[in-house]
C-alpha cells in the first residue's frame, strides 16, 4: 500500500522525552508532520510550550508534560498523563540527556558521574520501564501487529570511550546495552532501537562555559569538519529523518539496532 509522509504516522502517539530543544523538538516536528499526536516532554517547560505551538500551527494535536526523566515518581506522572489525554503511547523516543562537564575521568567528581548518569542512562531506562509496561497492555493499530516502538538517542560517543567525556560515553554505551536487552525481551511486541548521532548543531554544545568549549575542542582538535566525510556537522532535522523511519511500519523487521547518523564519522 502506498503512502504519503503526511500519513505515515497518523494515528500514533508519540512521547519524546527532552523536546524542547535541539534534536527533541525536530523529531517532535517531523512526527507532527508525518500526522502524529505527540506527548512534548521537558525539565523545561517554557521551551517544550515553544514546541508545542509550533506543533499546534501544523494543525497538530501536542501536550506538554513536564518533568526530569531521572524522577521515578514524575516519570510515572507523565506516564499517567499521557495515556488519560490519549490512551497509548505507540512510540517512545528516549531523546532528553545531558552532555555533563568535561572532566578527565580520573579528576571527575563523583556528583558529576552521577548527574549525567542519573539522567541519560537511569532516565532513558526508567521511562522505558514505566512506558512499555503499559505498551504491552494496549491494544495494536491497525497497520502493524506491534504494540509500540522505542527510539533510543545514543551517540558515536556510546561506541568509543570519547576524552574528557568518559561518563557521558558510558552512559550512551549503556543506553546501546539496555537497547539490545530490551529488544530481546520485548520483541516480538515492542521493537527498540538506538540512533547514534554524530556532531549535530544544537543547544547541548552551549548551555554551560565548560561545554561550549569542550564542543570546540571537539570540532577543532579531535573531528575537524574537514574529517567528516559529508563535510558538514549534522542538524537536528539530519536525526529526525531516521527517527520517522523508525517510528513507521518501514522498520517493523528491525530491532535492537544502533545506527550511527555522524556524515560518515564512525563506522562501527
Ligand atoms: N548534539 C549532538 O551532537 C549529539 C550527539 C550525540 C547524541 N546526542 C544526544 O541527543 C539528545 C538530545 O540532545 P541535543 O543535542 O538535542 O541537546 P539539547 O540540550 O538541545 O536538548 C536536550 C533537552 O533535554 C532536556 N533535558 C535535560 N535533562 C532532562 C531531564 N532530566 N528530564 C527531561 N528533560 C531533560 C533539556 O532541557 C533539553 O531541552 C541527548 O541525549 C544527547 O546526548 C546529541
Amino acid at each position: 500500500m502506498s503512502r504519503t509522509l503526511e500519513q505515515r504516522l497518523s494515528g500514533r502517539v508519540a512521547l519524546v522525552t527532552g523536546s524542547g530543544s535541539g534534536i527533541g523538538r525536530a523529531i517532535s516536528i517531523r512526527f507532527a508532520s508525518e500526522g502524529a499526536a505527540l506527548v512534548i516532554n521537558d525539565v523545561d517547560e517554557k521551551t517544550a510550550l515553544e514546541t508545542r505551538q509550533m506543533i499546534e500551527k501544523l494543525g497538530k494535536k501536542a501536550i506538554v508534560v513536564k518533568a526530569d526523566i531521572s524522577k521515578s515518581a514524575e516519570v510515572e506522572a507523565m506516564a499517567k498523563e499521557a495515556y488519560e489525554k490519549f490512551g497509548r503511547v505507540d512510540v517512545l523516543v528516549n531523546n532528553a540527556g545531558v552532555s555533563g562537564i568535561p572532566y578527565k575521568l580520573i579528576d571527575l567528581p563523583e556528583k558529576e558521574w552521577d548527574e549525567v548518569m542519573a539522567v541519560n542512562l537511569r532516565g532513558t531506562w526508567l521511562v522505558s520501564k514505566v512506558i512499555c509496561k503499559r505498551m504491552l497492555k494496549q491494544e495494536p493499530l491497525k497497520i502493524s501487529t506491534l504494540l509500540g516502538k522505542v527510539i533510543n538517542i545514543s551517540s558515536i560517543a556510546g561506541k568509543t570511550g570519547e576524552q574528557t567525556v568518559g561518563c557521558y560515553s558510558a552512559t550512551k554505551a549503556g543506553i546501546i546495552a539496555v537497547t539490545q536487552a530490551m529488544a530481546r525481551e520485548l520483541g516480538p511486541k515492542i521493537t527498540v532501537n538506538a540512533i547514534c548521532p554524530g556532531f549535530i548543531l544544537t543547544n547541548i554544545y552551549l548551555n554551560k562555559e565548560e561545554v561550549v568549549m569542550a564542543g570546540a575542542r571537539i570540532f577543532e582538535n579531535i573531528h575537524t569538519v574537514g574529517e567528516i566525510p559529508l563535510k558538514r556537522i549534522g542538524q537536528p532535522e539530519d536525526v529526525a529523518n531516521v527517527a520517522a523511519f523508525l517510528a513507521s511500519t518501514d522498520s517493523d523487521y528491525m530491532t535492537g539496532q544502533a545506527i550511527n547518523i555522524c556524515g560518515g564519522i564512525a563506522f562501527h
